[in-house]
């Protein structure tokens, strides 16, 4: 009974409970949040990650200036459905090096995770172009003036620098030479050894959009055509079930 009544004194002044409600609290929070502190990763690392080229991080800034993320998620959660729909769930090392991420949680369209690879880049430049003439019953605006605007990336070497300062490895190097592996990419004819060397020789390099000179539409489908393929699931076990 001792020890109810002692509760009784707490819970009958409104200072003192409010001062050991505090209390429990700040214990619970230390406990939870200290452990974060030691913990020199909290990111399981994956093999395959690379940071965003020159051209594909134009893209993504393309993709969040235009809201693509308003009607696209870029999560597949680990549930049956969703896998089976969009492949493997989505690591949280894959959006390692998004500032900021895509997750999202709404889906007017479908998630976009893993698109990449899955249709041609024509296919891209015509659904971007006119969407209903490609899926009729879409509700996706129309982004023809993409391939209209051509882009020099000029502000990518800024950018990547920006990312830097956050953590994603860009070396001094990629930076120097952020344009001109930017118009490499976009550009087979081009010398692009030094961007393969600097970003691995999985890059695609492609004239995505079909035209001559780098257009934003060229940006935007180097980006697309990238999400979701830097890991290969055919090697890939999670650390829990090694
Ligand atoms: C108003 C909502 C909306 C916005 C904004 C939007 N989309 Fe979509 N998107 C859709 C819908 C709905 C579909 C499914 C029908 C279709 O394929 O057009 C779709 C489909 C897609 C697909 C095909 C996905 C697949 O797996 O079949 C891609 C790629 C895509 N959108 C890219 C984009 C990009 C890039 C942007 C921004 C420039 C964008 N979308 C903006 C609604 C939207």
């Amino acid at each position: 009974m001792a020890i109810l009544d002692k509760h009784k004194i707490l819970e009958t002044n409104a200072t003192l409970l409010l001062i050991f409600s505090f209390l429990v609290v700040t214990i619970g929070g230390i406990v939870q949040i200290t452990p974060l502190f030691y913990l020199e990763n909290t990111i399981e690392k994956v093999e395959g990650m690379r940071p965003y080229t020159p051209l594909e991080m134009a893209g993504r800034e393309i993709y969040i200036r235009e809201g693509c993320y308003v009607c696209h998620s870029q999560m597949i959660r680990p549930m049956r459905d969703e896998v089976e729909r969009y492949g493997h769930y989505s690591l949280a090392a894959e959006s390692m090096y998004d500032h900021p991420f895509q997750w999202g949680s709404k889906r007017t369209g479908p998630d976009l995770a893993r698109v990449g690879g899955r249709y041609s880049d024509e296919w891209h430049v015509d659904h971007l172009r006119d969407p209903q003439a490609v899926v009729p019953e879409s509700v996706m605006p129309k982004y023809g003036y993409l391939e209209n605007k051509k882009i020099d990336g000029k502000y990518i070497g800024d950018i990547m620098a920006t990312n830097a300062l956050v953590g994603t490895p860009y070396t001094e190097e990629m930076i120097e030479n952020a344009q001109a592996d930017f118009r490499a990419q976009a550009d087979p004819d081009s010398d692009y050894d030094g961007l393969l060397e600097r970003y691995g020789d999985k890059v695609n390099v492609r004239n995505f959009d079909g035209q001559p000179g780098v257009s934003e539409a060229d940006a935007m489908i180097a980006y697309l055509q990238m999400l979701g393929t830097l890991v290969d699931f055919s090697t890939f076990t999670p650390v829990a079930s090694r």
